[in-house]
């Protein structure tokens, strides 16, 4: 699969998918990307398609996808694949000491760190991420998602992937 509707905005990338399964095959394709310790936040509203996208990355991780599921009332869900895959939500997480009391970002230095709602507490994420963000349409199933790197190691996975687009 290749997002259609892919456009170039400088260092920020936006591609589309129309189903949940594409939404699975750009995750996966991202997870083939990973060298181990990138940072990914998820933002977008209910139902946009997070937790599918993270289910087609720990596709491309080795990690056998049906072992995903919502971490939202566990916050943290632990795989390991070909790199060790932290799976987090932060939907229901209003205190930002939570994380620290909670060892939330720990894990090795190889371990890829993939936050669902990190909007919530935009404090406390570590400086060099990739934000990838699901909004809806422009027709009904849908998504648009923009990605944005703030530092380099983000920046070198969004190249890697973008060359596996062609784009
Ligand atoms: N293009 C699309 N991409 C992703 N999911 C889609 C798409 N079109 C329809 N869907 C449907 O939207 C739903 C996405 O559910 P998912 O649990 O992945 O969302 P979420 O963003 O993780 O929600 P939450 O905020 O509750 O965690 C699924 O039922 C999926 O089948
Ligand atoms: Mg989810």
């Amino acid at each position: 699969m290749t997002p259609r509707g892919v456009t170039d905005a400088g260092i920020r990338w936006t591609c589309t998918t129309s189903s949940a399964d594409q939404t699975w095959d750009t995750g996966r394709v991202l997870g083939a990307c990973l060298e181990g310790g990138e940072v990914l936040t998820l933002d977008g509203e209910l139902g946009m398609g997070k937790t599918r996208f993270v289910q087609g990355l720990a596709d491309g991780l080795g990690i056998p996808p049906d072992h995903v599921t919502s971490p939202t009332f566990a916050v943290r869900h632990d795989h390991q694949g070909r790199l060790p895959l932290a799976h987090l939500d932060f939907y229901r997480l209003v205190d930002p000491d939570e994380i620290d009391w909670l060892d939330l970002l720990d894990g090795v230095p190889q371990t890829v760190i993939a936050i669902e709602w990190a909007e919530k507490l935009p404090t406390t994420l570590p400086a060099d991420r990739l934000s990838i963000r699901f909004t809806p349409g422009p027709a009904s199933d849908d998504r648009t998602i923009t990605w944005s790197p703030t530092g380099p190691v983000a920046e070198r996975t969004l190249r890697a992937l973008r060359a596996r687009h062609g784009t």
